[in-house]
This record gives C-alpha cells, sequence and structure tokens, in this order.
C-alpha cells in the first residue's frame, strides 16, 4: 500500500523528512509517533500528495508519488482518507452535506449516498447534529464530521493526524474502536499519535517512530507514560 524508498523532504534548508525508507502491506494498523517536529505531519502530507517528493521514491495505493503528475493527485485522493489537524470542513454547510460531498463528487447514485451518510452518521453518534450547520459545532464534534467525510468514501488506506485529539476519552475509545472496524474490514490505517492510551488501543499495531525526520527506534516510556 505504501512504499518509500530513501525518502526526504525539505522546507528550505531544513529537512523535516530524511531517507526514510518503510514498507506498509495492505490492511496494517501503523501509528506513527515522534516529539512534536519529528515530521510526523510532513511525512503524511508527502503521502497523500500534498506536498512535492524532494528526494527518493514513495509509491501509495498504486500511485508512483516522485513521477506524480499534478492533474493525477485527484486519482490518489480518490484512494485516500485523511483526517488532518487543520483539517477544512466547510462551516457553513451542515453535517450531513459535508459527509455526503465526498459521495456526491464521485458520482454515487443518491440512495447509495444517503445509506452511507446516515450509517456514518450513526456509527460516530451524530445523528442529533445531522442537519446542524458545522460553525455550531464543538471542536470534537467537528474533529467527528471530519473523520466521517474520511470513512464514507471507504478508502484503501487512511492517514489519521491526530484524529483524536480533540476528543474526550470515552470517545476517543469509540473512535479507535471504529477505526479499528474499517482497519478488520482491510483498510490500512496510519494514525499520528501522542498518545499512550490511544496506542494501547491496537496492541498489535506497528510502531513507527520518527525522531528529526528519521526512523528510530520507540522509546521504552511510549509504552509507560504518555510522550509529548
Ligand atoms: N510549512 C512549513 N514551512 C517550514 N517548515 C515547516 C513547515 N511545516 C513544518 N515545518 C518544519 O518541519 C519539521 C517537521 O514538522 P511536522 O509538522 O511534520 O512535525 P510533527 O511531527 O507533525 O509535529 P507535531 O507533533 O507538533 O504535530 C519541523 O521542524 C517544522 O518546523
Ligand atoms: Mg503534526
Amino acid at each position: 500500500m505504501i512504499r518509500l524508498n530513501r525518502l526526504s523532504y525539505n522546507f528550505g534548508p531544513n529537512w523535516a523528512i530524511k531517507d526514510i525508507t518503510l514498507d506498509v502491506e495492505k490492511g496494517e494498523f501503523v501509528f506513527l509517533t515522534g516529539h512534536s517536529g519529528a515530521g510526523k505531519t510532513t511525512l503524511m502530507r508527502l503521502l497523500y500528495g500534498a506536498l512535492p517528493v524532494s528526494r527518493g521514491q514513495a509509491k501509495v495505493a498504486g500511485f508512483e508519488l516522485h513521477n506524480l503528475k499534478k492533474k493525477r493527485i485527484p486519482d490518489l485522493r480518490r484512494e485516500v482518507g485523511v483526517v488532518f489537524q487543520d483539517f477544512k470542513i466547510l462551516a457553513n454547510r451542515t453535517v450531513y452535506e459535508n459527509i455526503a460531498l465526498a459521495l456526491i463528487v464521485r458520482r454515487m447514485p443518491k440512495a447509495t449516498i444517503d445509506k452511507r451518510v446516515r450509517a456514518i452518521i450513526r456509527a460516530l453518534g451524530l445523528e442529533k447534529k445531522t442537519y446542524t450547520r458545522c460553525e455550531r459545532l464543538s471542536g470534537g464534534e467537528q474533529q467527528r464530521v471530519a473523520i466521517a467525510r474520511s470513512m464514507v468514501v471507504h478508502p484503501k488506506l487512511i492517514l489519521a493526524d491526530e484524529p483524536t485529539g480533540n476528543l474526550d476519552f470515552d470517545l476517543s475509545l469509540h473512535l479507535m474502536d471504529i477505526f479499528r472496524q474499517f482497519n478488520t474490514h482491510g483498510t490500512t490505517i496510519v494514525m499520528a499519535t501522542h498518545s499512550r492510551e490511544v496506542l494501547q488501543t491496537v496492541p498489535d499495531a506497528r510502531i513507527i517512530h520518527l525522531e528529526d525526520g528519521s526512523i528510530a527506534e520507540p522509546p521504552e516510556h511510549l509504552f509507560t507514560e504518555d510522550v509529548q
């Protein structure tokens, strides 16, 4: 699903991703850990075609990112669901509209759209907010809309950057359960997190630890205390 060969990325003189070589197979659940500034978000943005490859090779969901023409980026994004820290949902649209949009642009039949959108709204406990405009939602509710939007297309790969960052503990556990269900059905998941509790919800997941833009051994304390 993901094949990286000496992938690097620089913001001017600062190499945020350095020589990363990594394979993620279809159906894997991978946590990305590492201190603030280690390069987690940058790596995810590369995988999504939001940043161009500076050096090395990257293949994601069958697309060679180092050779990817701009006009093919939407094709890549059809296969990859993303939940990002700065995810923009449409504030003046309802929860239903925000989630349905991803399917409307795929020209899916209306009845199928309705069924899928209602199912995911139910799964994320947003029923009462179905017709509420997103500007009237709490941070955690908006976060759930962003997650619903990434999941409703049934992507091959979900990239989630601290998806439970704004949520209380019970809701985080519930959401992790939903991510796991998707994973059980074959969706590959790459999730950045700082939280030991989140890591513990998927004990058999692989942990990729980043330090200063490179892959490193995960420190022991990752499993015994919260890392910030
Ligand atoms: N738009 C940008 N322009 C310049 N430098 C950037 C930009 N975005 C990130 N960086 C730099 O790249 C490095 C990696 O940042 P990144 O956002 O990937 O870290 P992160 O691991 O996601 O951190 P956090 O846990 O705080 O979200 C940092 O040194 C950061 O300052
Ligand atoms: Mg980040």
